[in-house]
């Protein structure tokens, strides 16, 4: 199920906290940051935080800028973007300001949540999406009733911590204040649980006047048929890798992407690198990412191309390859056309052979978009 791309935004004192535990916001980030962020919010579909920043903030989530607002209308945009909040109780005050500012509004909660919310009179379309608020439930809803494609989640820490930990954050865009909140009962970014093992690239970081802003990307693959953010980022390289492939009249362009469990990525490759006519992208990775071993049993393979199952070039496919490395879980765009082999079932080869074979047919577009000369 393709889901909004999430970006999760937050400015943090150096000891970490998002806030003091004073009545009134502690503003963390500079006036230009400021501006940044509704920079970003008037690049967004949805505006999304939790119930307990509209109890401690009560904030209007707007975009300022009329310039802003007036280039969203101009391209066939709502004035604002929606504004969505979670709450499993539904115990929202039906007088703050994020209901009674800006443009549509939307309450995702439980099924007791709506109806306590609908009791208070809350100015919001409410939607009950069960007993209890699943977020991929949540934002598949928000994908597909609502056609939100970029969401910026706005805090507070218990939202972001679930949508990191539940891997269903695309990037973090963390802003780094030069001041100490020193007070442990003050609300923190990130609480304690289970985060993705290894490192997160880091894919910019500027000084504005006094802060920092980093942006960081999820590095580590799903497990089995669960899809993480990481792996949508990963298979949008392999797409990349394909571009670069010489072009051939009878073989497919394909790119590859080999990456650990921890999201260390171990090889990449694409389709006759390096010279070699007949070599094929996950034949070119796998060759440099070392010998089978406990790695490559727990690693992903990313291929635009779903992995061949029968070839004249060479005496084993890619899909026993990829079997023979050890590998058991493999991700791709486009499922093999009859161009060249007819009937070819990489996918059924791997899972013969006991790998998870995760299609995401979002990306098929762009696997597609080197091998054109290909079609007709
Ligand atoms: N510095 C920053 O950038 C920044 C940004 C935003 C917020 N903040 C600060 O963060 C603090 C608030 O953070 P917080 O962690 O207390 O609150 P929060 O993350 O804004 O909201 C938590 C609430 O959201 C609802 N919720 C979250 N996950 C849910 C789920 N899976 N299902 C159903 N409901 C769910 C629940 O509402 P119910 O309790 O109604 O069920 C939960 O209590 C405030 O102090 C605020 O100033 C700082």
């Amino acid at each position: 199920m393709p889901l909004p791309y999430v970006l999760l935004s937050a400015a943090v004192s150096l000891d970490g906290y998002l806030d003091d535990t004073g009545p009134e916001r502690l503003l963390l980030s500079s006036p230009a940051d400021f501006d940044r962020v509704d920079e970003v919010r008037a690049s967004v579909d949805a505006i999304l935080v939790g119930a307990g920043t509209i109890r401690a903030d009560n904030p209007r989530l707007l975009v300022n800028s009329a310039e802003r607002r007036a280039a969203r209308t101009a391209a066939g945009k709502a004035e604002y973007p929606l504004k969505v909040t979670v709450s499993a109780t539904g115990e929202l005050d039906p007088a703050a300001r994020f209901w009674h500012t800006g443009g549509e509004k939307l309450l995702l909660t439980t099924d007791d949540g709506a109806r306590r919310a609908r009791a208070l009179g809350i100015a919001a379309d409410t939607v009950p999406l069960g007993p209890v608020l699943d977020w991929r439930a949540a934002l598949e809803y928000l994908h597909d009733r609502r056609g939100v494609r970029r969401l910026m989640a706005e805090g507070g820490g218990t939202v972001h911590t679930q949508l990191l930990q539940q891997e269903l954050a695309d990037e973090l865009q963390l802003v780094l204040a030069p001041l100490f909140v020193g007070d442990p009962d003050a609300p923190r970014l990130f609480g304690p649980g289970g985060y993705q093992g290894g490192r997160l690239r880091l894919v910019e970081s500027r000084r504005i006047e006094d802060v920092v802003l980093t942006r960081y990307l999820p590095t580590a693959p799903g497990t089995g048929d669960r899809v993480s953010a990481a792996d949508r980022h990963w298979l949008a390289l392999a797409c990349e890798l394909a571009e670069l492939c010489p072009p051939s009249a009878t073989a497919f362009s394909v790119g590859a992407v080999v990456v650990a469990a921890d999201g260390t990525e171990l090889a990449r490759g694409y389709s006759r690198e390096g010279g070699d006519p007949v070599v094929h992208a996950e034949e070119a990775a796998l060759a440099k990412a070392g010998p089978a071993g406990p790695r490559l049993a727990a690693a992903t393979v990313y291929s635009s191309l779903e992995p061949c199952a029968r070839r004249a070039s060479r005496p084993a496919p890619c899909a026993r390859l990829i079997l023979d490395a050890g590998v058991r879980r493999v991700v791709t765009a486009w499922r093999e056309p009859d161009t060249f082999v007819p009937g070819a079932d990489g996918s059924g080869v791997l899972a013969a052979g006991g790998a998870a074979v995760v299609v995401l047919p979002e990306y098929e577009e762009r696997a597609k978009a080197p091998n054109r000369h290909l079609e007709g």
